[in-house]
């Protein structure tokens, strides 16, 4: 029986979403991999098959759906004891840690692989989405991020202002889309920042707008409310008052009246 060491890289694997990425695994010595049984794995994982050559063949009918078509190996480089992955089209939720397990006969080896996906969002698009709570609110979103960023909403001169949870969805590439809410009041300078951060991949976009001050009077329907009932409320119960004692005088003098007649 043959012996032999499966070796990796020392260091996470970084790969961007929507590329293809190469992960490492190579037998030392660099005896030929063609007649071992060749298993990558996802760590973790209840059916954890990532890709399967055995039997001189690849084996992927117990693949986690989300590789089908995505995964090979390299045929020429299997003679040379490197049995690397390639992963096409890479995406969020090939993020994690895998194993390459090979075996021949009763020895087997392993070597546990860790990969950083890395997606830079959208530019964060602010939307206006109405007058809420006397002041406006303001919706930022950003598409196609990985790992999940954060959702910050800054005043002009920095400060974070008290915004809504981040709303969080992802896409059919298991990228993060987020979503986050601010009620902002009027103030000297009506800037404001929608800022994506994502640090661990160290990455930023933000979007300002300038909402003009007008639109904040606008933002006071109770006051607009108060208004309209002082102009059309008071003189309205004037004349109610003045009129209902009347009708009901009139109505008093008709039914007296049909009675009288009625005699
Ligand atoms: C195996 O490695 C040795 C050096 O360690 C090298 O000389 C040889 O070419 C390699 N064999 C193959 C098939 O790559
Ligand atoms: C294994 O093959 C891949 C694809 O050709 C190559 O990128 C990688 O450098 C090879 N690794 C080793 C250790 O030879």
């Amino acid at each position: 029986a043959e012996s032999f060491e499966v070796l990796g890289p020392a260091d996470p694997v970084a790969a961007v979403a929507g590329e293809d990425v190469v992960l490492p695994c190579y037998l030392k010595p660099n005896i030929s991999a063609v007649d071992l049984s060749i298993e990558w794995l996802r760590v973790h994982t209840e059916d954890p098959v990532v890709h399967l050559y055995q039997d001189h063949e690849d084996r992927n009918e117990k693949q986690i759906p989300s590789y089908r078509g995505r995964t090979s190996l390299f045929p020429e480089e299997l003679r040379k004891g490197n049995t690397s992955l390639k992963v096409k089209n890479v995406r969020g939720s090939d993020n994690g840690e895998y194993k390459c397990f090979i075996q021949a006969g009763d020895w087997y080896d392993d070597s546990s692989i860790n990969v950083h996906i890395k997606a830079v969002g959208t530019h964060p698009v602010i939307s206006i989405e109405g007058y809420k709570e006397g002041g406006i609110s303001l919706v930022c979103e950003s598409k196609g991020w990985y790992p999940q960023p954060q959702v910050v909403w800054m005043d002009s001169e920095g400060h974070g202002l008290p915004a809504g949870h981040t709303e969080t969805h992802t896409d059919s590439m298991d990228l993060f889309t987020v979503r986050r809410r601010v009620i902002v009041q009027e103030r000297e300078t009506n800037r404001f920042t929608c800022r994506i951060l994502q640090q661990q991949i160290n990455e930023m976009k933000e979007t300002i707008t300038d909402i003009p001050g007008e639109m904040f009077h606008r933002a006071h329907p109770w006051k607009v409310a108060f208004a309209v009932f002082f102009s059309l409320g008071v003189p309205a119960i004037i004349i109610l008052a003045v009129l209902i004692p009347r009708y009901i005088k009139q109505q008093r003098e008709k039914r007296l009246l049909t009675k009288r007649l009625g005699k």
